[in-house]
């Protein structure tokens, strides 16, 4: 994808921010809903393909209060995991800025990105992720390990059977189906109790039921524990559930209206 800045001229900066109206708003009514827990604006990511600068985000502007739940949709190759990466701190934007948890993670290095996300902040990869010659267990336990909580084995433990993994736990990665290593990557990233958790189409590989089960546990700790969830996903269901929809396209995000039908008939 490769435009000038003139074609996205017209789209408004404003429009991803959290909305105001007040049917949002109430589902979010004892969570900080006012405080950003992220906040990125003009963020712009390029990168080189051969000889040529090819623009993947162009001055998106984005802000997530405490508490919600937003999704984000767009077509395959629109840019989503690569906001994603960028807004977690875990790849560079080429200009602009952002903050996570109120501190400029655009101005960090590496190092002090990694110690603002740890423990805080929780990450579902599109294609998971796990390191593998850990088992699953060890995989779950990796994040308590760089944190004041290592060794909590139970915890990790608890997490596995949560998603449905209790007669699993020593399974290398390779010894696990898709769907199964994409529940140790949702159980690796809420093991630290994260205040802000990106999932990158946390269903995309589970059967409906399943998918199901997963979206309900998502949603329980968003409401339970006022997790902030910033999810990417294809399915129009899921997105429905979130408080704040938006698409991403051009560069920039757009508020989105997801379809009723089941996974919305569409491309996003
Ligand atoms: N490091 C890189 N170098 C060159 N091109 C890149 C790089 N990272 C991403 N891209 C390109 O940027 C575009 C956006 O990629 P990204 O993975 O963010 O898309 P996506 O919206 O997540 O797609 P999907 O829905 O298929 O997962 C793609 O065209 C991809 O080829
Ligand atoms: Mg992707």
């Amino acid at each position: 994808m490769s435009y000038s800045s003139d074609q996205s001229a017209h789209l408004s900066v404003n429009d991803a921010r959290p909305s105001t109206d007040t049917s949002t708003v109430s589902k979010v009514p004892h969570k900080q809903a006012h405080q950003p827990v992220l906040h990125a604006e003009k963020l712009s990511k390029q990168v080189k393909s051969g000889e040529r600068a090819l623009t993947i985000l162009h001055d998106l502007y984005l802000s997530v209060a405490a508490g919600e739940s937003v999704a984000i949709l767009g077509k395959s190759g629109a840019g989503k995991s690569t906001l994603l990466g960028l807004l977690a701190g875990l790849d560079t934007p080429s200009d602009g800025e952002l903050t996570l948890f109120g501190q400029p993670l655009s101005r960090m290095d590496e190092d002090g990105r990694a110690s603002l996300r740890a423990g805080r902040v929780g990450f579902v990869f599109q294609n998971f992720q796990l390191l593998p010659t850990l088992s699953a267990l060890e995989n779950v336990l990796l994040p308590l390990e760089l944190s004041p909580r290592a060794g909590e084995t139970q915890t990790a433990a608890q997490w596995l059977e949560r998603v449905g993994l209790g007669e699993r736990m020593e399974h290398l990665p390779k010894q696990l189906s898709g769907g199964e290593q994409q529940r140790v990557a949702i159980a690796r990233a809420f093991v630290t109790d994260p205040e802000l958790v990106f999932a990158d189409e946390p269903t995309g590989n589970l059967d409906p039921d399943t998918g199901a089960q997963i979206i309900d546990l998502l949603f329980t700790l968003n409401r339970e524990a006022g997790t902030t969830l910033i999810l990417v996903t294809h399915d129009h269901a899921l997105a429905r559930r979130c408080d704040r929809c938006l698409r991403l396209a051009d560069g920039q995000l757009m508020p989105f209206e997801p379809s009723a039908a089941a996974n919305g008939g569409g491309d996003e």
